[in-house]
């Protein structure tokens, strides 16, 4: 049975607020779950109010594991604009979750078939996803599934769009420019989670937020395949929400 919640908030600032204190309860009382972690502009925010609560000893992640769901291809590990660089500098760095325990999709053969294979292993190893952490590009990309993608996808190698790698470009050094590819989580891997917060602040966010919450499966959306989810928690700000039919 799909069900869904939203809570809405004044702005992007008290978004933040409300997922990491969410996030915080859920691994508080279940220490030894295994997490799906998002990157972008919009987590920044909500990771630092994590790390806050962290140091007030709000959580331990010291029996948890987690899985993130995208990586660019072809970035050294230690490229700024990574998104091993980025999870290092915006939580890992700062909380208690053993290094062992942090997973990004490997792409140093490239984004082969057997390192996707490899990650998929590696999530149903752990027993699944217990609680994803979703973003949503402005295209209604969830990971870096882009329009067209197959709802029943699995964790591969893929091409982005011109519009996701201009969103993303202001994340590169002067002089380079967003990969053309990555790895992602697919849309049918995200949707086994057990539980899913998707994260949408900002009026470019309104028009995909709209395609979740219409119920019209559209593959030009795949944010549109989450409304269906057995267990979809929304958290917007005004800015997104504002004017959205149900
Ligand atoms: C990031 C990811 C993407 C982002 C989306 C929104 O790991 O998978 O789907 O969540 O592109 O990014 P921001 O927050 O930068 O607008």
């Amino acid at each position: 049975m799909p069900s869904f919640k939203t809570t809405i908030f004044a702005d992007a600032d008290a978004v933040a607020d409300a997922v990491a204190a969410q996030v915080a309860s859920t691994v508080k009382s279940h220490p030894q779950l295994t997490l799906g972690l998002a990157t972008g502009k919009t987590f920044r925010q909500i990771y630092d109010r994590l790390v806050e609560r962290f140091r007030e000893g709000a959580f331990s992640l010291s029996a948890a594991r987690s899985f993130n769901l995208d990586e660019y291809v072809g970035l050294p590990p230690k490229h700024p604009a990574s998104f091993t660089a980025y999870m290092d500098d915006v939580l890992f760095r700062h909380v208690d979750l053993p290094a062992g325990a942090a997973r990004l999709p490997s792409v140093a053969g490239g984004g082969s078939l057997a390192e996707c294979a490899a990650y998929e292993a590696a999530i149903e190893a752990a027993g699944g996803i217990d609680l994803q952490l979703l973003g949503i590009g402005r295209n209604g990309h969830i990971g870096f599934n882009e329009p067209g993608s197959s709802f029943d996808s699995r964790t591969r190698l893929v091409a982005l769009t011109d519009s996701t790698r201009q969103a993303n470009a202001a994340d590169f050094p002067e002089g380079e420019s967003t990969p053309p590819s990555a790895v992602t989580m697919g849309i049918g891997t995200i949707l086994e989670a057990r539980q899913i917060v998707l994260v949408a602040t900002g009026a470019h966010k309104h028009a995909p937020l709209q395609a979740v919450l219409s119920g019209i499966p559209d593959a030009d959306c795949p944010a549109s395949a989450l409304h269906n989810h057995r267990n979809l928690h929304i958290f917007a700000d005004e800015a997104a929400w504002s004017g959205i039919k149900i």
